[in-house]
């Protein structure tokens, strides 16, 4: 299917969607937003797909943010429009069975950084820039910056990015906690494919199971979360994955999962 402001395509396990409006800096207008969601809905299906990486197009802006000229004469009703488009395709990455990785490679600001933290993992370029300038337009963060980046980075962080608007390097990003992985943008996507096919070596079920009950073990407090666990760590025994990789190890070879 064509898109007109993304890419996608999938190879070897991996689907890698492209935001792909490069002259304004892959900028998301609601329009961007739907194909998003569309994509995403496609990719919840496709069990071709064992890992999402989402990117930018170009060298310079992974996405520089909400795209200003659509917002600037919005009425709150549209602008509760738009942040719900992206709010729903926001949800939808998380609670996808597949692992996604957001490959950071340029621009990472606003709603950019709203969906870089809405993916389970974050591998950036050096070069990479990160922020909320939110308040230097005179909003909030609404793609869920407030929310979600505070529970990555803290209180304190979260308030300090938000509140001055001022942009953080990769680097940065990775020591709050951010960011998982800083690399040189020429190996950016090499970076991103290795830690894909880690990911794809191991037990299907366990791999999906295991993003579930952290996501949604964050919000309980510890006694449940673990009770949680136990549950759907015992439920990992009624699978075949679990006998083909105990089997293997102690046969000393590979495990060949079916993901059953
Ligand atoms: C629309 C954008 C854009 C954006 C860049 N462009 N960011 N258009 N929305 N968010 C466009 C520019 O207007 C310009 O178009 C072209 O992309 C290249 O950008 P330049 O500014 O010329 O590049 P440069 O000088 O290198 O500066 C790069 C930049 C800057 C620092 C990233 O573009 C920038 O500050 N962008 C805005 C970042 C921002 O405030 N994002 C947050 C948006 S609010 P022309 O036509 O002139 O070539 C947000 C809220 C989310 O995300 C929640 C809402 C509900």
């Amino acid at each position: 299917k064509n898109y007109e402001n993304l890419l996608f395509d999938v190879k070897d396990g991996i689907g890698t969607l492209t935001i792909n409006r490069p002259k304004s800096l892959n900028a998301l207008n609601s329009d961007t937003l739907r194909e998003i969601g569309e994509t995403l809905n496609e990719v919840k299906d496709n069990t071709d797909v064992k890992v999402l990486v989402i990117t930018g197009s170009g060298q310079k802006a992974f996405v520089a943010g909400a795209d200003i000229s659509q917002m600037v004469s919005m009425n709150p009703i549209e602008a509760a429009a738009l942040s719900e488009l992206a709010h729903k395709a926001f949800h939808t990455i998380q609670e996808l069975p597949q692992i996604t990785i957001a490959a950071v490679n340029g621009y990472c600001l606003g709603g950019g950084f709203e969906l870089a933290n809405s993916c389970d993992i974050r591998v950036a370029a050096a070069t990479a820039k990160f922020g909320q300038p939110e308040v230097g337009l005179g909003i909030v963060p609404g793609f869920g910056g407030t929310q979600r980046l505070t529970r990555l980075v803290g209180r304190g962080k979260a308030k300090e990015i938000i509140a001055t608007g001022a942009q953080i390097t990769a680097q940065e990003a990775k020591e709050i906690g951010a960011v998982e992985e800083v690399v040189e943008l020429d190996d950016l996507m090499t970076k991103v494919d290795e830690i894909a096919h880690k990911i794809m070596k191991n037990g299907p079920v366990a791999v999906r199971m295991a993003k579930y009950v952290i996501d949604k073990g964050a919000d309980l407090d510890l006694d449940t979360g673990i009770a949680f666990e136990t549950q759907m760590w015992a439920q990992t025994f009624a699978t075949e994955d679990q006998k083909e990789g105990m089997t293997a190890f102690l046969e000393k070879h590979g495990a060949k999962f079916n993901g059953k």
